[in-house]
């Protein structure tokens, strides 16, 4: 397989629901990991369970992220939220934001997205940016399309006011809705088509350089058997997981599969 660097998000939701279940899950992880070699491995835990498995053995490869944060930077009155600054201080370098989970029970819109798009940026968070549609439409011809549109808007409307020179260390994650927790994941070719398409839209705000730079990872029913082909068929540069990232024997799979 060729060598790029590959991001692999392990998304575990609220999940799992002790923190017993949640150590010894890294922990078979960790412990029965191959050389990542150009791999990233980025670990995305709920909170509590995040600020304790910080504290635990890691290696160069692996890297520790947030689900969420909120859009003011640093503190304030603002009940149940918590800031980037925080999961900063304790050592985090990875956000998801923009979920379609979060979209859907919070209401979180994309202007929404977008200031915390820049609060990461601004303490130098990575931000991974989750788009996608809730379901695929079809044309006359009954035939299903694209949901070009609808990423386009999502795309422009979280990078809103966010400069060339700051939108580096952003990644974008494209997940349909329909695709996630469902066991029905895209097709490689359409993945591969929205992959090229996201980068267009990058090209067109940005240019040529921060289109190819910017990661374009695939999310939404990605398991051991087809992680392997969205990277290589799909063309996308790594790979968003919830439901798999949670079982240690399924996940080092799907990791192996990929070295
Ligand atoms: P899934 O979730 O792998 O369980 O489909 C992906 C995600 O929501 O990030």
């Amino acid at each position: 397989m060729k060598r790029k660097k590959i991001y692999i998000i392990a998304n575990w939701k609220m999940n799992p629901p002790t923190f017993k279940k949640a150590r010894d899950l890294y922990q078979e992880i960790y412990g029965n990991l191959p050389r990542l070699r150009e791999i990233n491995l980025v670990f995305c835990p709920p909170f509590v369970w995040l600020s304790r498995l910080v504290l635990e053995k890691a290696s160069k490869n692996i890297f520790w992220g947030a689900q969420n944060i909120f859009w003011e930077k640093e503190k304030g009155a603002f009940t149940g939220e918590i800031s980037g600054a925080m999961i900063k201080d304790i050592g985090c370098k990875y956000v998801i934001l923009g979920h379609s989970e979060r979209r859907k029970y919070l209401l979180e819109s994309d202007e929404i997205v977008n200031k915390k798009i820049k609060t990461a940026l601004s303490l130098k968070i990575n931000p991974i940016l989750c788009i996608g549609e809730e379901k695929r439409e079809l044309n006359e011809f009954n035939k299903a399309v694209l949901p070009v549109k609808i990423l386009e808007k999502q795309i422009k409307t979280a990078l809103n006011g966010i400069s060339k020179k700051r939108v580096g260390s952003l990644l974008i994650a494209y997940e349909p809705r329909w695709a996630i927790g469902t066991g029905i994941s895209d097709t490689f070719q359409d993945v591969f088509e929205v992959s090229l398409f996201i980068k267009r839209v990058l090209v067109q705000i940005y240019s040529k350089n921060v289109g190819e730079k910017i990661p374009i990872l695939y999310g939404g029913s990605v398991n051991s058997k087809n992680a392997q082909d969205f990277i290589e068929k799909g063309a996308v540069d790594g790979l968003l997981i919830g439901r798999t990232s949670l079982n240690a024997k399924e996940f080092l799979k799907l990791i192996k599969s990929l070295i």
